[in-house]
């Protein structure tokens, strides 16, 4: 049965995303001021390489991107934080596909290549988690991973998800055949 999502009790309603801290990074609402630290990242296509979205070729995209998030933060329907350190933007963490209803979403994440290798995403992900099972509300958290992102494979299940299923050859980027792991986080699994 399909329902419209909802905003809960949990969704900000006024103003931005809340600031969110991990010990090394912090996570915030993107502002045009943005624009430029987020194309350097989604115009890397090894960072695109296994995104739902396409390479970010031109500053426009970038744009259209940006107005993508705020839309979705409008509508309660996608919560895109920005990860700052060092004074700039250098990844971002998603909740997608909020659904109010079954308090379920999925997560989603990248870092600028530059920022690779230190754990960053680990610290992010981490504060995401906290706020989406504390002050969110949410029961349920997924993730869709092709088998060969390594590194995203090892965040997660360092993160305590699950890996629930593998669903074979679901999307076709750029001509590449990919393949999905499914993986699941519940409230219930995490140390209280
Ligand atoms: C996924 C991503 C966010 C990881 O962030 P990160 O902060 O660089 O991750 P880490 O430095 O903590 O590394 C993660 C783990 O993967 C391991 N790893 C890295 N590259 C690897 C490789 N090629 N093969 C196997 N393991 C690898 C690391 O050793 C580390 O494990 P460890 O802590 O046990 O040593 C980053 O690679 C990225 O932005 N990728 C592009 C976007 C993307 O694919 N997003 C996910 C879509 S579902």
């Amino acid at each position: 049965m399909h329902r419209a999502p909802r905003p809960t009790a949990g969704a900000p309603r006024e103003g931005g995303l809340p600031t969110l801290r991990g010990s090394r990074v912090h996570l915030r609402h993107l502002t045009t001021d943005d624009v430029d630290d987020l194309h350097a990242i989604f115009s890397d296509p090894e960072v695109a390489r296994f995104l739902a979205i396409r390479c970010q070729t031109s500053r426009e995209m970038t744009e259209e991107f940006l107005a993508g998030i705020h839309e979705g933060f409008h509508t309660r329907t996608l919560f895109q934080w920005g990860i700052e350190s060092g004074g700039r933007i250098v990844g971002t963490t998603t909740l997608g596909g909020l659904d109010w209803d079954n308090r379920r979403a999925e997560i989603g994440f990248a870092l600028a290549r530059t920022a690779w290798g230190r754990g960053l995403m680990l610290d992010a992900l981490a504060a995401v988690l906290d706020h989406a099972f504390g002050e969110l509300g949410l029961h349920r958290i997924e993730a869709d991973v092709d088998p060969r992102n390594a590194p995203s494979l090892r965040v997660l299940e360092k993160l305590g998800f699950r890996r629930e299923g593998y669903l074979r050859e679901r999307y076709i980027k750029d001509g590449d055949i990919q393949d999905s792991v499914i993986f699941g986080l519940l409230r219930s699994d995490r140390p209280v």
